[in-house]
């Protein structure tokens, strides 16, 4: 029979990658717990059109990459391609700005994008994420910038930060309107998509990575001759408390983002050590987004990490416990084996039960692929061996035993 094979762009995430993922996983969730954020777990099937009003209909995203279909009850949903659009809804949805406050959420799980797969982009991929919701300052621009910050040190994980701001609404409308002024009259010299993007979204050809479209754009009016006041006022103050904290950025009035919905701040993390998919972690503020999709006025920032590329910058996974291997040395003994895993185990040791039958010395040789610092022979006399050093010792009961290796192992 022929084998089935997984879905182009999807992976099987285990062995060393799945601790890696968790260890990113945990990380985050440790920090946003110390940032006093709420988990909010949000569904993975929305209705299409909460991501066209959100991300934008002339987006990549809603273009070309949203996994779209029809339920059987004739619905039109997507799976997710992001967390905010979710988020945002849930924020409205759920009447959470009727509490007062202001909001602070995080989200971890898979997002869907049919893009081309190569390292660090898949079609399923996962992301960490976090939002804050009814507060403008930009107080809150620095410390969600501090919190992602927190976290990839945490992880080992040296990157660089990029910002910029893209100013308020109104500001950026008028940009937008000279911007694509200048470009049709460049229009000739642009790449094929960036031709496409004039109208659609003038914006993304400031990102263009293409050469000609690089020097075109060089020459283009800047957006920070078009923000209001209140805007710069705002960049400034950003720059000042990340200074406070010796957070190194570096100004890219080019970023500009791939989603519609950012006002103001933007900025991104970006690695050079895994290929052309740097950006590891993106966000900023998106001010109209929560009106826009039917809410109260309510200005609202966030950011989101993709999990794998984490991974891939992860070089040291923290230390695991030792495992202690329970071996009964006959099958007389195994109901010995199962009570003696059973107490380790409620001493919170991991503890491998030996599964299969055999002979001693295959029964070891298990042990030893299973990587166990400990075994525990079970008969009438129980025995602990070290692994790694080889010393044996025999006791006159299980529980002395037991309480031997717990000291041990909780010694590590
Ligand atoms: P994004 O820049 O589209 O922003 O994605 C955030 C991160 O998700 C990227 O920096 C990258 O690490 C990861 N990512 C995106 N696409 C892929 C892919 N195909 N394969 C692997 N990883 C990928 C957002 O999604 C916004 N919702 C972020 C945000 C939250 N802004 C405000 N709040």
């Amino acid at each position: 029979m022929s084998e089935i094979r997984k879905v182009r762009g999807f992976q099987d995430i285990y062995g060393e990658n799945a601790k890696k993922y968790r260890f990113v996983s945990d990380t985050a969730r440790k920090i946003f717990k110390k940032y006093n954020f709420q988990e909010i777990i949000l569904p993975y099937v929305e209705d299409v059109s909460l991501f066209i009003r959100s991300v934008g209909e002339a987006t990549d995203i809603v273009q070309k990459e949203m996994y779209v279909f029809e339920d059987k009850g004739g619905r039109k949903v997507a799976l997710r391609p992001e967390g905010t659009a979710s988020a945002v809804r849930a924020y409205i949805e759920e009447r959470l700005y009727a509490k007062g406050g202001y909001h602070k959420l995080f989200y971890e799980g898979a997002m869907f994008r049919y893009e081309r797969p190569q390292a660090g982009r898949y079609r399923q991929f996962h992301q960490i994420g976090a939002e804050i919701f009814g507060v403008d300052t930009p107080l809150a621009d620095a410390e969600l910038i501090k919190m992602v910050k927190d976290i990839l040190d945490e992880l080992g994980i040296q990157v660089r930060l990029e910002i910029n701001t893209l100013g308020d609404f109104e500001s950026r409308k008028k940009y937008i309107e000279v911007l694509k002024e200048y470009l049709k009259k460049h229009e000739e010299e642009l790449c094929e998509d960036c031709k496409s993007r004039i109208e659609r979204n003038p914006l993304r050809v400031l990102d263009c990575k293409v050469e000609t479209c690089k020097q075109i754009t060089k020459k283009a009016p800047s957006l920070i001759d078009f923000l209001s006041e209140e805007s710069l006022q705002r960049y400034e103050k950003l720059k000042e408390y990340l200074k406070s904290m010796n957070i190194e950025f570096i100004e890219n009035p080019r970023l500009v983002r791939g989603l519609d919905y950012y006002t103001d701040t933007v900025f991104e993390f970006i690695t050079d050590k895994i290929g052309a998919q740097g950006t590891v972690a993106a966000g900023g503020r998106y001010d109209t987004l929560v009106q826009q999709l039917g809410g109260p006025p309510t200005p609202a920032l966030g950011f989101a990490a993709g999990i794998e590329r984490l991974m891939l910058l992860v070089e040291n996974l923290p230390e695991e416990e030792p495992l202690t291997t329970v071996i009964p040395i006959t099958s007389d003994f195994n109901i010995q084996a199962i009570e003696t895993a059973d107490k380790l185990r409620k001493k919170e040791i991991k503890t491998e039960l030996l599964l299969k039958e055999g002979s001693m010395k295959s029964k070891m040789k298990l042990a030893n692929k299973l990587g166990s610092k400990y075994v525990v022979f079970v008969s009438e006399k129980p025995e602990l061996k070290d692994m790694e050093t080889g010393e044996q010792e025999v006791f006159e009961n299980i529980e002395d035993l037991i309480d031997v290796v717990t000291k041990k192992v909780k010694e590590v």
